[in-house]
């Protein structure tokens, strides 16, 4: 079969990073997806630099509905963040027919409920794993993989800025500003770095995992949210002392009256799993009714772990609604007949 092909809207550091891994492991995705999956157009505001990166055989245009509209695109990956222009190509490419993949969690949060439902009409998929702990695969996690359960609270530290801030205040004496100056030097804070500390950005990302963990609309607008500005280091010494340590939770929870959304500084015992997690990574505990307690770890931030996740969802699509039926595969590991020279070392 013919390549899927593929449009980024945006070639910052996921856009890249997203090339870049669809490049490097090529054959392993195109074995997994059923069908191989091809850049054909990007659109950037740098388009020069850009069009160095990618080579000619890739459409580099400034005009991102051009990208949108181009007839070849099968899938448009939308990595331009915010929620004025990136909505509308959004919805643009809905209405055109072509499936999404999107990071951007700010969109989702505010605006999901009107996409979903736009995408389910047209029987078309917005996957959005990358929007929520960067490469930890959490999205999947909740939805497939605890399926089976009812949900009863998840936890998580799912804003990398600001763990990123508390455990250099922690550790290396910084100040609030020094510490938020190089998590923006790192590339890890938003544009708009308020996101970050307010807490915004965690609650947008909680919106997103309570509607697949309780199956309910996203209402971001209903998130508690409490950032970490108020915090200083005798704050942090001082829970220290008492044996406990600060971290910026999103924390929802079903209970009698409802469910509870909230983000906000959190006072966790140090023997406990969630306060050993240190800088920009992240974490979430959900607990199900069956599994119990689980716990999922890793990068929340950065080209590669978040481009892992844009990839991820590209091989979703394709495999769930792209591939040929006789190359579907979902549900095997390997497929009958591959790799089977593949030496195996018995120790
Ligand atoms: N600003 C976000 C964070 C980036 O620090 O977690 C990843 O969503």
């Amino acid at each position: 079969m013919s390549p899927v092909k593929v449009g980024l809207l945006g070639f910052g550091v996921v856009g890249g990073g997203t090339f870049k891994v669809l490049a490097q492991n090529a054959e392993e995705i195109a074995r997994r997806a059923g069908r191989k999956i091809e850049v054909v157009a990007v659109g950037a505001l740098n388009v020069d630099t850009v069009r160095e990166l990618v080579g000619d055989n890739v459409l580099v245009t400034s005009d991102a509905y051009e990208v949108v509209r181009h007839p070849e695109v099968d899938i448009v990956v939308e990595l331009i963040g915010g929620d004025t222009i990136a909505r509308e190509l959004v919805n643009e490419a809905i209405a055109r027919g072509k499936h999404v993949v999107t990071a951007n969690k700010a969109l989702l949060a505010k605006h999901g409920n009107e996409i979903f439902a736009a995408a389910h009409d047209k029987g078309l998929m917005v996957a959005f794993e990358a929007a929520v702990a960067g490469g930890i695969p959490i999205v999947k996690a909740i939805r497939e993989g605890l399926t089976a359960n009812r949900i009863q609270w998840l936890a998580g530290i799912i804003n990398g800025t600001t763990n990123y801030i508390l455990s250099e205040m922690r550790f290396k004496g910084l100040s609030f500003n020094e510490a938020l100056a190089d998590a923006q030097r790192l590339g890890y804070a938003e544009a708009d770095p308020t996101f970050d500390i307010e807490g915004v950005d965690a609650a947008h990302k909680l919106s997103l995992l309570a509607s697949l963990a309780f199956g309910i609309p996203v209402q971001f607008s209903k998130v508690h949210i409490e950032g970490i500005t108020g915090l200083a280091k005798e704050d942090i010494a001082h829970a220290e002392r008492l044996g406990y340590r600060i971290k910026l939770l999103g924390i929802t929870r079903r209970c009698d009256q409802g469910i509870e959304l909230r983000v906000h500084p959190t006072l966790i015992p140090v023997e406990r799993l969630l306060s050993s997690v240190e800088g920009a990574m992240n974490a979430v505990q959900v607990n199900g009714d069956m599994v119990g307690p689980t716990l999922y770890y890793g990068q929340g931030a950065g080209e590669l772990p978040t481009a892992s996740a844009v990839v991820a969802d590209l091989v979703d699509v394709t495999r769930l609604l792209l591939a040929d039926p006789g190359h579907r595969v979902p549900h095997l590991a390997f497929q009958p007949g591959a790799m089977a020279d593949t030496p195996i070392l018995s120790m």
